[in-house]
């Protein structure tokens, strides 16, 4: 199945995720820190799923805001979002890879899109879109799958209300699920795809950029105060995912 009808199916449901604990207080709080002041700045939201990260920037004052998004329902349920409570964000349907002429943007976000990609072919030209969308001294942020220990089998986090699966093999391209739990028993999986950390960064220095760096999750303070003390550790330790910089 492709990323498209993947989405089309759980799009509501993946929205839902959005609001666990770790994506606000470790996730968001991460992106958010990387990208610091982002007062009038015009930011292309790749892979913008229903528009999680173009709300919250624009409410961090950025001037504009454009998603992109392989699957029509994603970008239906941020037009719906919208026009619920408008922000000003704009939306596209469209693959990142074929995107052209964009821009030039001051930041480009890649929240969960160079995990998506299938072949080293397709990682590399994710990268060069995003260069490709930025003016001079612009920034790409992102954060991702950060797998370190490839065939390593289940990462269960469902404290956090999610399960990693995968690779199977320590080979690049393979297939790694998460398998994410809500209320009520209700679950849903996607699947990424394996690269090693080390590939992110080449592919990334190839397509341009300079300054490239992974960045491990942090802890808000407002999230450390909310929860009782060590229930993030286990993610804080394992870093299934993380964050990453580069810069044009
Ligand atoms: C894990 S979701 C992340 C959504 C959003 N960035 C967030 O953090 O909430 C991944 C998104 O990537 C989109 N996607 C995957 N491959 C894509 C591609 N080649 N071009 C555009 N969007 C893609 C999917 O449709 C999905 O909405």
């Amino acid at each position: 199945m492709d990323e498209e009808a993947e989405y089309d199916r759980i799009g509501d449901r993946y929205s839902e995720a959005k609001q666990q604990p770790f994506r606000i207080h470790l996730e968001a709080y991460t992106l958010e820190r990387l990208a610091g002041d982002v007062t009038g700045a015009r930011i292309v939201d790749f892979a913008c799923g229903d528009g999680f990260y173009s709300r919250r920037f624009m409410r961090r004052g950025a001037a504009r805001t454009l998603g992109i998004d392989a699957s029509h329902e994603m970008v239906a349920l941020g037009r719906r979002a919208e026009e619920s409570e408008p922000f000003g964000c704009r939306y596209a349907h469209g693959d990142v890879g074929d995107a052209r002429d964009l821009g030039p943007f001051d930041v480009a976000i890649a929240a969960y899109l160079l995990n998506y990609a299938r072949t080293r072919t397709e990682l590399r030209r994710f990268c060069e879109v995003a260069f490709a969308s930025l003016r001079p001294g612009g920034r790409l942020l992102g954060v991702n799958d950060r797998t370190d220990d490839p065939g390593a089998g289940r990462r269960d986090f469902s404290q956090h209300g999610f399960r990693k699966i995968g690779p199977a093999r320590a080979v690049e391209g393979e297939p790694i699920t998460y398998e994410f739990l809500l209320p009520e028993g209700r679950s849903f999986a996607i699947t990424n795809f394996y690269w090693r950390p080390e590939t992110y960064l080449d592919e990334l220095r190839a397509a341009g950029f300079r300054e490239v760096a992974w960045h491990p999750f942090e802890l808000a303070p407002d999230g450390a105060t909310a929860y009782p003390e060590g229930f993030f550790d286990d993610l804080l330790a394992a870093r299934p995912l993380a964050a990453f910089s580069a810069h044009r």
